[in-house]
């Protein structure tokens, strides 16, 4: 980080009191880089070369400070197992009779350099060599904890959006993880990020159905397959509009099941159909996620008046 982490979180404090979580773009000297699936990525002018990725939602102090505490167990078993991640300053923000946020503070790194540009204007050598990178990074996390047998399953979200090839094209670089923000970690299949806090922004009703039904754990768990991470990676070239690249790399992932990642075990081979097909239910998942937060949003701040506290993603094409 370039900023003392004093005036960081001096910046961010005086953000908080004047933010309007339900329309980010309305406050002066905010811009939103990019919205993700679950957060939004923003730049303050007061915080130049630094974005911040907020988090909202908890209980109370105790469960935001666990949520700290997984997010940097997070970021050291992920360096532990030998995949890279961006400098992440978690950065906790305490607020007048409310619990606090917490803002993950990263350099910004050159949009040019994540995987998804790549994805859509390199060449097709580069676009194997990107996927190539992140599967082997998936590879060495699952086998390093594998490996260590001390119970602990820790996992990523392989999607090339969530990674920087480093500003040095046409030669890429070890990619470096910029998403972490859901600590995917398990232990004895038990999910240690608090599920209800992804369930806050549910409206009530919907949000004891969700529960119920184990739909947030249920969809945590594909993470912990590296075949459905590489499934989920191909499935996001629907979403960035370069489906026309999916066979190119349903050849990479399947290279990969038969020789590295063979050491996990069989694995069927991928096909261009289940590719789509995961997506399609994918992206069905997450676009109803969405839209329960979205009218959640729209109940509180129409209807009940009442403050809303979470930075929702943007219209999403999928
Ligand atoms: N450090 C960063 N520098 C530049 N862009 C970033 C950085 N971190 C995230 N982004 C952009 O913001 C998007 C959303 O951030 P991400 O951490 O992946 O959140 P989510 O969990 O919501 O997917 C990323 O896909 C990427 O395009
Ligand atoms: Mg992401």
């Amino acid at each position: 980080m370039t900023a003392a982490p004093e005036d960081v979180s001096a910046i961010l404090s005086e953000l908080e009191s004047r933010l309007d979580p339900a329309e980010p773009e309305r406050t002066p000297g905010l811009t939103v880089l990019a919205y993700g699936e679950v957060s939004a990525c923003l730049q303050l002018t007061g915080l130049p070369g630094l974005v911040c990725k907020r988090m909202s939602g908890f209980a109370d102090e105790a469960a935001a400070e666990r949520y700290q505490e997984l997010v940097r167990t997070y970021l050291s078993e992920l360096a532990a197992a030998g995949v890279q991640v961006v400098d992440t300053g978690v950065v906790p923000i305490p607020r007048p009779g409310r619990p606090p946020v917490v803002h993950l503070v990263q350099p910004e790194l050159p949009v040019a350099s994540l995987g998804h540009s790549i994805l859509k204007t390199a060449d097709d050598p580069m676009v194997v060599d990107a996927v190539e990178r992140v599967l082997a990074a998936t590879l060495r996390l699952a086998v390093y904890h594998r490996e260590r047998s001390d119970g602990l399953e820790v996992a990523l979200d392989g999607q090339l959006s969530n990674w920087s090839f480093g500003p040095d094209s046409p030669h890429l670089t070890d990619p470096v993880l910029v998403d972490v923000g859901t600590p995917f970690m398990r232990r004895a299949g038990r999910h240690l990020v608090d599920i209800g806090w992804l369930e806050t922004p549910i409206p009530a009703g919907v949000r004891t159905y969700y529960h119920r039904r184990g739909l947030v754990g249920a969809y945590l768990d594909d993470y912990y397959d590296p075949r459905l991470v590489a499934v989920d990676l191909l499935g996001n070239f629907h979403k960035e509009g370069r489906a026309d690249r999916v066979p190119l790399g349903v050849d990479v992932v399947n290279g990969w099941l038969a020789g590295d990642a063979s050491v996990l075990g069989p694995h069927e081979p991928v096909t261009a159909e289940q590719v789509e097909k995961y997506y399609r239910s994918d992206a069905d998942l997450l676009a109803l996620y969405l839209r329960l937060r979205r009218a959640d949003r729209f109940v509180r701040t129409k209807v009940l008046r009442q403050p809303y506290d979470f930075v929702l993603p943007g219209p999403v094409t999928r």
